[in-house]
């Protein structure tokens, strides 16, 4: 039987299918356990550090539920308030972290960060988001879109259209490529996941059988989609100043009703990691507004609040198969 005890979870191309898939499987379980009032805790006595250096809503949430529902404890470290990374080297904090803590979760810049922070810290270290990889985004995407499709995962189309060059365009493509899927990268070229995570994908690919296409047609690329899926045009970290290019460059891969006519597939679903700018209810929103002229960026509000729109089922989703993380690492 697979075990993970006591692995890391820094990336989606450390792991095999086999692996991949027991972690859907498991949150599924656990998920099942908690609707039914029948969940086990596993993680009684462990204590979890959770360091984010950038902010969340969802992440942080997913895993301090997680932790509760599983009997063990959570410490949040904000973006400000900590010595790490600031006042004392990664190396350090982790070998301090380590000594207090079962597990430490990590949101935050470069993966060479986390890879050094799980090198030294002696306990598992779980990816919450780097500038590279969002492998816990993965398991919820990749579970949501087995509860609505009709089919495997190796037959299920996904169009991915916006900043393919960041975090989720890069683990949507090694991820659709882990689990033979039909992925559809569809993006200006400037904004195509770099040579090196291509490679990767292609090297997998070739085991999986899975249809891995890169394009700037949007009709190409969507055509017979059974999701469409984006994500915010810029991210976390990067200067308010490639507003403006990136808008140019992607305002015609912004998804909204148009493109899910384009799919010829009246039962397309819509997916986005959140949060999305649909409308303009938040601060950044109106700047945005201000800024561009533009009220909706990378999908519509109509879209957003269709009956095509699986968004919140997949931010729930966030949290079962977080705990299934840190059930199948630390768990008894
Ligand atoms: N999708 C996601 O990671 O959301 P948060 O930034 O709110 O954690
Ligand atoms: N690409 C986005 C994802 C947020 C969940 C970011 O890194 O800000």
């Amino acid at each position: 039987a697979l075990n993970l005890r006591n692995r890391h979870f820094l990336k989606e191309l450390d792991f095999t299918a086999q692996e991949f898939r027991f972690l859907l499987d498991l949150a599924a379980q656990l998920k099942a356990a908690k609707y039914a009032g029948t969940e086990q805790p596993r993680l009684r006595g462990k204590n979890i550090a959770l360091i984010f250096e950038k902010t969340s809503t969802r992440t942080r949430c997913a895993f301090e539920v997680a932790a509760h529902d599983q009997g063990a404890t959570t410490t949040y470290l904000d973006p400000s308030g900590s010595q790490i990374g600031h006042k004392e080297s990664i190396k350090d904090s982790a070998r301090v972290l380590g000594r207090m803590f079962d597990g430490i979760e990590y949101r935050g810049h470069g993966q060479e960060i986390i890879e050094e922070l799980a090198a030294h810290a002696g306990v598992p270290v779980w990816n919450g988001l780097t500038d590279e990889w969002h492998p816990t985004q993965m398991l919820a995407d990749l579970l949501t879109v087995q509860e609505h499709a009709d089919k495997p995962l190796a037959e299920v189309t996904l169009a991915y259209l916006g900043d393919a060059r960041n975090n989720m365009g890069n683990s949507l493509l090694v991820t659709a490529a882990l689990l033979g899927m039909d992925l559809r990268i569809v993006a200006p070229e400037q904004l195509w996941p770099a040579e090196e995570v291509r490679e990767s994908a292609e090297r997998l690919a070739a085991v999986s059988g899975a249809r891995i296409t890169l394009t700037e047609s949007v009709a190409e690329g969507v055509a017979g989609a059974d999701f469409l899926y984006t994500d915010v045009w810029v991210s976390m970290g990067e200067p308010k100043e490639v507003w403006a290019e990136r808008i140019d460059l992607l305002k015609s891969y912004q998804v909204s009703m148009d493109t899910v006519r384009a799919t010829g597939n009246p039962g397309v679903k819509f997916l986005h990691c959140l949060p999305a700018f649909h409308n303009l209810g938040t601060e950044l929103g109106r700047q945005l507004h201000a800024a561009t002229g533009m009220a909706e960026l990378e999908c519509t509000d109509e879209l957003f609040e269709s009956a095509h729109s699986i968004v919140f089922d997949q931010a729930e989703n966030r949290l079962h198969t977080i705990k299934a993380v840190l059930v199948a690492t630390l768990g008894g």
